[in-house]
């Protein structure tokens, strides 16, 4: 098989590069490791920043999201007996729309299978040869497979093979928690989302539609699942987001779906060798807390696919030479708020370390100063940022 640009991965990243490579008018072929069904029903992140809604949009991927999606103004930040509102419509001038991963996985599935496009589900043995000549080879429905092509992306997570092929400096930290997220039948106690802090560990109360709310708990890190019954869940809940507080009540209904999620940050750099590219989780991992991971996988392959354009298109590589610095910017910038969201709303064992997350969380939620830098980061940075 030939191809411009073979991408690995059919995730948000991989699918929305062949989307956008499309509308240029570049061809591409998706490997994905999982079947379709796995890949759109994987419960996963569930807020898209302004930009990311923007650039859905101006392609064309916009019409359901505006029809069932939730438009946000903010967030609440809350402490034992305080619950404040940070208004980024306010302070910034625009919000964040509550989308699930999986209906914009649906989406951009449903787009590309309109377009034609070729994406290979259920491949196994990803190998990735050759920077400076690219192939990929793979099997697929036991038959050996060679993909030649002059790109090669690496949009395969923070698992796949193709990180290991390009070379670089690596930056990590691991935090001593995870999150015990669960997804329940019931409407959402909130009309928007809260992010609670609370000596017992951290509690999060977000959503997917009328009928269906998202929850975490900050659990120690290795927690074996087994050990959380429905019942503790929900009690646990109950007094992390202050269930009677002001009379404010949470909902209990059927879980769904319970697993935990490790924390951790992970950046890669450069993003590219010879005409091997990463973007995506490929080469970078945030902690869930900003709500970033997905918003950044979308900005670099926006920033990518015109890359990739002029270069294929009219042998220009300028764009394609920046694409590693000019991404990695906003990566860092991400990497740093959403480890400064993680470590202001965690327990830790110091007690030093909650009375400084107790100051940080008043300044920013009775400062226009702190609650803005909040705002404008929590509602996204321009693309080019
Ligand atoms: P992915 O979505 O991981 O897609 C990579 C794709 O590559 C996958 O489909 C994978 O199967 C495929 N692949 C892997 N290896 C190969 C191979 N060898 N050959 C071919 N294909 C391969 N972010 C938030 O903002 N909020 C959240 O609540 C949240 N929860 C998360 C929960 C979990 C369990 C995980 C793992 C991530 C979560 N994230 C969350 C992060 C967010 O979902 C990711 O940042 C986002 O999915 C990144 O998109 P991506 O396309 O780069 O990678
Ligand atoms: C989610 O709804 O899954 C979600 C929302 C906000 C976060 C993380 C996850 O910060």
């Amino acid at each position: 098989m030939r191809t411009q640009v073979a991408i690995i991965g059919a995730g948000p990243a991989g699918l929305l590069l062949s989307h956008l490579l499309a509308v240029g008018g570049v061809d591409s072929v998706v490997i994905e490791t999982r079947t379709r069904e796995y890949v759109e029903s994987r419960i996963r992140a569930g807020i898209l920043e302004h930009s990311t809604v923007e650039l859905l949009e101006s392609v064309g991927l916009g019409a359901r999201l505006r029809r069932e999606g939730d438009e946000h103004r903010g967030i609440y930040l809350q402490w034992p007996a305080e619950r404040h509102h940070i208004d980024f419509h306010e302070l910034v001038g625009r919000g964040v729309w509550v989308y699930g991963q999986t209906e914009v996985q649906k989406d951009l599935g449903q787009a590309r299978d309109a377009a034609g496009q070729q994406v290979v589900y259920d491949v196994r043995d990803t190998t990735v040869h050759d920077p400076a000549e690219p192939y990929v080879t793979f099997t697929a429905d036991g038959v050996a497979t060679r993909l030649d092509a002059d790109v090669v992306v690496g949009c395969d997570g923070s698992f796949g093979p193709t990180r290991s092929a390009v070379p670089g400096q690596t930056w990590q930290r691991t935090y001593g928690y995870s999150w015990l997220g669960v997804l329940a039948a019931v409407a959402p106690s909130t009309d928007e989302l809260i992010y609670a802090w609370h000596p017992d560990g951290f509690a999060l109360n977000s959503m997917r539609s009328p009928t269906v709310t998202r929850l975490y708990l900050q659990v120690p890190a290795e927690t074996d699942i087994a050990e959380w019954s429905d019942e503790r869940i929900w009690d646990a809940l109950a007094t992390r987001l202050g269930h009677g507080q002001d009379g404010w009540k949470l909902t209990r209904g059927p879980i769904m779906e319970k697993s935990v999620l490790p924390m951790r940050s992970f950046v890669q750099a450069p993003m590219r060798h010879g005409r091997v590219f990463l973007a995506g989780d490929a080469a970078h991992i945030v902690p869930p807390t900003g709500a970033k991971g997905l918003n950044l996988a979308v900005a670099d392959v926006a920033l990518l696919a015109p890359a990739l354009v002029a270069l294929l298109r009219e042998k220009d590589p300028r764009l394609a030479d920046e694409y590693s610095d000019r991404a990695l910017r906003r990566v860092w910038r991400c990497t740093h708020f959403s480890w400064w969201m993680t470590t202001m709303l965690h327990a830790s064992d110091d007690p030093f370390d909650a009375q400084l997350q107790l100051s940080q969380l008043r300044w920013v939620a009775s400062s226009t100063a702190g609650a803005t830098g909040l705002a404008e980061n929590y509602a996204g940075l321009p693309i080019g940022f």
